[in-house]
């Protein structure tokens, strides 16, 4: 018989190739080819279509127990899980550093500790003294959890199985576990996917509630394989910027709930403060209404979020080229929608340096925003502030026209509820809301009309 060919698998993208590489042909990831198991006599004489145990089928309506969900004794974290903790699950917190995972995780933990849970918290990054300081700024130095420093998985499984399991095992983070069936430093792809893959199983064979804490690399992906996000039933996101106090804990898959739920917190002196209504946070400080702010209903998920868009606009006397600067929106959309306004309002940038910003630190991406802008931009242009109990939203298109947005009816109630007066928006895209008057813009054309007449 002909000697078997050797094969080289990518374990990131999967690639084949004939020969060991450094680099994967494919996906140009580096040493992640690993020679595939060579077909044996045994296996080439048979294949799967027997010898196994015969399964039984169930129906999709069989009864099945609801979920036992244990609070994190955070109400935000609960909602971005879907309800709260499942036992036996496997979560992935990714984040960037100094972002307040730790602290995050930390704050529940001890607030499961507090509500009789048996948690174990397991630092690979801190020493135990530092994780102590950090719970005494907390106020949580009296909690009964157990807190370990440690970074082999051996060592962990080893202490774990002697007891009983507990109901949390936090392991912060998981690019720093290390297990010695393999070669290799501790975050290597290979360390990672195994150390992650014992700490997994332990919590699916015992019930336990597993918390991987995951670094993110520079373009935004948890580092380490993306096997890793395969492997658990919840990948939550903590963001937000550092310079800026509000984060928002996303979740970006999750195997027990809603993906689109979102919590929202602040860190303060004393750790993470849940902020159940995002909006205030946004808005807070608009006592005078400023030439060149409008208000514009984001959507968070499902939560409706109100935040501030501020445009400025400096004339300039010189030739000099003028600068566009954006924070917190896409600068590509500003310039088409400048390019609108432009085009089909008749009004004239080309002098004038534009800054747009999102107060408060926060990212748009939604193009219902384009309204808001638009509103911010007129307003500043014409150096007349907006009536300050409207909100804007609609989508600019390049005909000038402004179209219709999804959820406008949550939009509107959320600005309801905080108290505005009136939205301003694209002809039937207003909703019956109570104590709301709704204006349809038409197009842009007429936007810079309102803008004028508003004082
Ligand atoms: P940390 O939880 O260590 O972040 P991560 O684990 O994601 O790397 O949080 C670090 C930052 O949070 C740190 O820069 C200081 C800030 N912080 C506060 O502002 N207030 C607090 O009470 C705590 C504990 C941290
Ligand atoms: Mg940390």
């Amino acid at each position: 018989m002909a000697k078997p060919k050797r094969r080289y698998i990518c374990t990131e993208c999967g690639g084949v190739s004939s020969r060991w590489q450094g680099q994967c042909p494919d996906c140009s990831e580096w040493n992640t080819l690993v020679e595939e198991a060579p077909e044996t006599k045994f296996t080439a004489k048979h294949d799967l279509s027997s010898g196994g145990r015969a399964l039984a089928f169930e129906s999709l309506d069989a009864p099945t127990k609801p979920l036992d969900r244990r609070s994190t004794g955070l109400a935000e974290f609960d909602r971005a899980l879907g309800g709260g903790l499942v036992p036996g699950c496997a979560i992935l917190m990714g984040g960037e550093p100094g972002i307040g995972k730790s602290t995050l995780l930390l704050q529940a933990a001890a607030a499961i500790a507090k509500a009789d849970g048996d948690v174990v918290y397991v630092s690979g990054e801190e020493a135990t003294g530092q994780v102590r300081m950090r719970a005494k700024r907390l106020g949580l130095a009296d909690a009964p959890l157990k807190l370990a420093a440690a970074t082999s998985v051996r060592d962990i499984l080893t202490t774990l199985g002697k007891g009983t399991p507990p109901d949390l095992l936090v392991v912060d983070s998981i690019q720093t576990m290390h297990s010695d069936m393999i070669d290799g430093a501790p975050g290597t792809v290979s360390q990672v996917r195994a150390s992650a893959f014992e700490l997994i199983r332990y919590a699916k064979e015992t019930g336990t509630c597993l918390v991987l804490v995951g670094h993110v690399t520079k373009d935004g992906n948890i580092a380490g394989p993306r096997v890793l996000e395969h492997m658990v039933d919840a990948v939550m996101s903590f963001e937000g910027e550092r310079s800026h106090q509000y984060r928002i804990l996303r979740s970006l898959k999750n195997r027990f709930g809603a993906v689109d739920e979102i919590g929202v917190f602040a860190m303060e002196g004393h750790g993470l403060a849940e902020v159940s209504n995002p909006s205030s946070l946004f808005l807070s400080g608009r006592e005078e209404p400023i030439a060149g702010s409008a208000v514009f209903p984001a959507m968070e998920g499902t939560r409706p979020v109100l935040v501030e868009i501020q445009a400025l606009i400096v004339r300039l006397q010189s030739g000099a080229t003028p600068r566009r600067a954006v924070v917190g929106w896409d600068s590509g959309r500003l310039a088409m929608l400048l390019a609108v306004l432009e085009s089909r309002c008749g009004l004239s940038f080309s002098t004038a340096e534009v800054y747009l910003n999102v107060a408060g630190g926060y990212r748009l991406s939604d193009p219902a925003a384009d309204l808001a802008v638009a509103a911010a931009l007129v307003s500043a242009l014409a150096d007349k502030p907006l009536a300050a109990d409207t909100i804007w939203l609609g989508e600019v298109s390049l005909s000038g026209e402004v179209r219709p947005v999804a959820h406008s009816s949550l939009r509107l109630r959320e600005a309801a509820k905080l108290g505005f007066k009136s939205a301003s928006g694209p002809v039937d895209g207003g909703q019956e809301v109570k104590k709301l008057r709704y204006t349809d813009v038409g197009g842009v054309a007429s936007l810079v009309d309102r803008v004028m007449a508003t004082a």
